[in-house]
């Protein structure tokens, strides 16, 4: 088969066969093919679209492209959780030892962060000691052990994706519906869990920005994953406004610790509890409200955080960050934002404030720079919110005080505020079962 015939059949719009995909997905996998080939495929496939035979061959041919997890040797119900990705988004730290306490196995792979979304492994890499680079047994052994793991994407495990993922990002191929649902899914096929809970955002800080295309892109993840004999559903929710008030590594982990003690902001808090609810449903244990009352008290009785904090230490990390969250080192420089204006903060382009922590050192510009774990920002004020000018709505911490200038700027540039009074969105939009 010839690769520039591909490409060019894509580019003039047609259907690539399933034989053509796998192709397509293997060569990827193996490096058989430059990666300028590759990025112009994933081009043209934005461009022109995939349709549904087309989107399953691609989820069917990179879940295959390495090897499928092996969950065998993991007693009870296995479940997974993932997210489109959001700004400020911490749910899988708190979802993830919730249900793990009510007796369903989280042996979780989770992501880097992605454009100026925050990924799950950059924020637990945030806690000293943890690792998050695990052979199959140790994995294996963790999640029977405490009943959760969460490591990163191992190499073998859909390398298609792991290629691809990487090219999307920096070939402005990211936010589009085949592509997402074939990289997620093929991911959460290969990982074998029995039960799936997927978070799709929604918004100005998501890949998908409107309620319409967020709610097809549940629909077809659900598809394939319901086609593939998983029990899974998918919740939409809103990423208009940045998730709790934390944003950036170590200050995401310091706020999903606080959720955990029953302190946490209620748009975090709630959600995180709806998800692992539904996964908990899924996994037969009881209706939705049942779950729901279930993952609570998971939070009022101390046992998710412990579940934690017992995650961390056999993943090499150190607890006592968990149990005492000032352990964390302060980031070096520290910049307030007052609000200019008296009113109503109109919107927040949640986007904006995501790549405003990137810029910060929360996330990375090019694929080899590292993160800075203590990097981030704090949100006092949240869209709806009442604000009085010269009152604290931000600070932004980094290690470069140059930084600044520029991050100060941009932050100012996605927030409005105004005199009109502005309801906040409910977290929760919709449920796709
Ligand atoms: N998360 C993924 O795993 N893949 C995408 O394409 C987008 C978000």
């Amino acid at each position: 088969m010839n690769f520039i015939d591909i490409i060019r059949k894509k580019r003039d719009g047609f259907e690539l066969t399933k034989e053509e995909i796998e192709y397509f997905a293997f060569s990827a996998a193996d490096d058989s093919v430059p990666d300028y080939q590759l990025s112009a495929m994933l081009m043209a496939m934005f461009l022109n679209g995939l349709n549904e035979t087309e989107t399953l061959n691609l989820t069917d041919a990179m879940s295959r492209s390495g090897d499928m997890a092996d969950l065998s040797e993991i007693e009870g119900i296995k479940g997974d959780k993932h997210s489109t990705g959001g700004v400020g988004d911490k749910t899988t730290l708190i979802v993830a030892p919730i249900v793990a306490e009510c007796g369903v196995k989280i042996a979780k792979m989770s992501g880097r962060g992605l454009g100026h979304t925050g990924g799950t492994v950059d924020k637990l890499e945030s806690v000293p000691g943890f690792r998050t680079s695990l052979s199959t047994n140790e994995f294996t052994d963790i999640v029977n052990r405490c009943g959760l793991c969460v490591a990163g994407q191992s190499g073998k495990l859909c390398p298609a994706d792991k290629k691809l993922y990487g090219l999307r990002d920096v070939t402005a191929t990211v936010d589009n519906i085949p592509l997402i649902a074939s990289s997620i899914m093929s991911k959460k096929l290969a990982g074998g869990a029995d039960c799936i809970v997927l978070d799709v955002k929604c918004g100005s800080g998501a890949f998908m920005k409107d309620e319409e295309s967020a709610k097809l892109l549940a629909e077809k993840m659900v598809e394939i994953g319901r086609g593939a004999g998983r029990k899974i559903a998918a919740l939409i929710t809103d990423m208009d406004v940045p998730l709790g008030h934390n944003i950036g590594n170590s200050l995401e982990i310091i706020e999903a610790v606080e959720a955990l003690k029953g302190n946490g902001p209620d748009d975090l808090t709630g959600i995180s509890i709806l998800l692992a609810a539904k996964l908990l449903q899924l996994a037969g244990k009881g209706d939705f409200n049942e779950c729901k009352a279930l993952a609570k008290s998971k939070i009022d009785d101390g046992s998710a955080l412990k579940k934690l904090a017992e995650m961390v230490k056999l993943q090499g990390g150190n607890p006592d960050y968990i149990f005492n969250t000032d352990l964390f080192p302060k980031a070096k420089f520290e910049c307030e934002i007052t609000a200019w204006d008296s009113g109503y903060i109109n919107h927040m382009n949640a986007e904006g404030i995501g790549s405003v922590c990137v810029e910060l050192g929360a996330g990375r510009l090019r694929k080899e720079d590292k993160i800075d774990p203590s990097a981030g920002i704090i949100l006092s004020k949240k869209t709806g919110d009442r604000v009085e000018i010269g009152e604290k709505i931000a600070v932004l911490y980094c290690s470069d005080e140059k930084m600044f200038d520029s991050a100060k700027c941009k932050f100012i540039d996605s927030v409005t505020i105004g005199i009109e009074e502005t309801k906040k969105n409910d977290v929760l939009i919709d449920i796709v079962e």
